[in-house]
């Protein structure tokens, strides 16, 4: 953390944050008080915790404008649509809002910035990529995977395969996104990965190690871009398996950075500056953490 970051709280101090459970292992405000920092604005970003059956009170006495707006994550992201006086589209197909916006007249609006930050990871990452030329395939069933389907929905792809364990799940998440979606099976995977141009881990498999995502990858078509929507660690088994298959690859890091520049722009009315480099701020976070784990 630099010196900067330690600064002067004033009576006019806006303030914005992140509420999830746990929190604190959330880079959100890592992210977010370095461009504060970096523009000089009276203003901080902080990590809240409410208790996992007290979401919605949290977010009522929040009602006025005492803090600008909150980005949301696990497990409140459905209970954040239930807050809300106003429901974008994109939270709408999503079934899941990451970010609330506090007016001053009282009233909450949700919205999904998570799609943005998916297809801004894809651009910024594997440029000239474009979800309109071909199917594209999202593993999972989860949140995660509902919010990534409607994304790519939303961006134009003809076809968006979800390959999920428990076909039922994927059935019910093809349903409720709509447009071109279709549930798979995992032993279809292979007829899932044929001509497709993108396939997005949105498991949550790998994230510990002996639960490992067993899958026929080699079946991906040579030149499919391989994105995973976690982070931690920042090549995930499913990212290193894509590498070492010659994919272009997307990580979840900068999915994350793409759908905080919405989410600071929605809070504070300016866009980031870029005059800081905050994805190696996150990569320094995540490796102290990683070096932090007992082994
Ligand atoms: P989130 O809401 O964060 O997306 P979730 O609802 O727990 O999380 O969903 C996790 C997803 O990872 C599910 O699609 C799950 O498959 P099931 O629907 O069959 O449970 C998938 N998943 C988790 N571990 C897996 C594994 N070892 N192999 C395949 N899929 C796995």
């Amino acid at each position: 953390m630099t010196d900067s970051l330690h600064r002067i709280i004033t009576g006019a101090t806006a303030v914005a944050g992140v509420a999830g459970s746990p929190i604190a292992h959330s880079l959100s405000p890592i992210i977010h008080n370095a461009w504060i920092a970096a523009a000089d604005m009276d203003a901080i970003y902080v990590p809240f915790s409410p208790p996992a059956d007290r979401f919605s009170h949290f977010a009522e006495g929040l009602r006025g404008g005492a803090v600008r707006g909150l980005n949301v994550t696990l497990p409140f992201k459905e209970a954040a649509l239930s807050v809300a006086h106003e429901i974008g589209e994109r939270a709408e197909r999503a079934g899941a809002a990451n970010l609330l916006i506090f007016n001053e007249d009282g009233s909450i609006v949700a919205d999904n910035v998570d799609g943005l930050g998916l297809l801004g990871a894809l651009v910024a990452q594997v440029p000239g990529f474009d979800a309109r030329k071909g199917p594209v395939v999202v593993m999972g069933a989860g949140g995660a995977a509902r919010g990534a389907a409607s994304a790519l929905v939303m961006a134009g792809a003809p076809e968006v395969r979800l390959v999920n364990r428990t076909l039922a799940r994927a059935e019910v998440v093809a349903g409720a996104v709509g447009g071109p979606t279709r549930a798979y099976p995992l032993d279809a995977a292979e007829r899932a990965f044929a001509d497709t141009i993108l396939v997005v881990n949105a498991t949550s498999a790998g994230l510990a190690s002996d639960d490992a995502l067993n899958l026929p990858l080699e079946g991906i078509p040579t030149g499919a871009v391989m994105m995973d929507m976690t982070y931690s660690p920042l090549i995930t088994p499913f990212l290193s398996k894509a590498k070492m298959l010659g994919h272009p690859i997307v990580d979840g890091l900068e999915m994350l950075m793409r759908q905080a520049e919405p989410s600071f722009e929605a809070f504070f009315g300016r866009v980031p500056p870029q005059s800081v480099d905050v994805r190696a701020l996150c990569v320094k976070a995540l490796e102290k953490r990683a070096g932090a784990k007992p082994k």
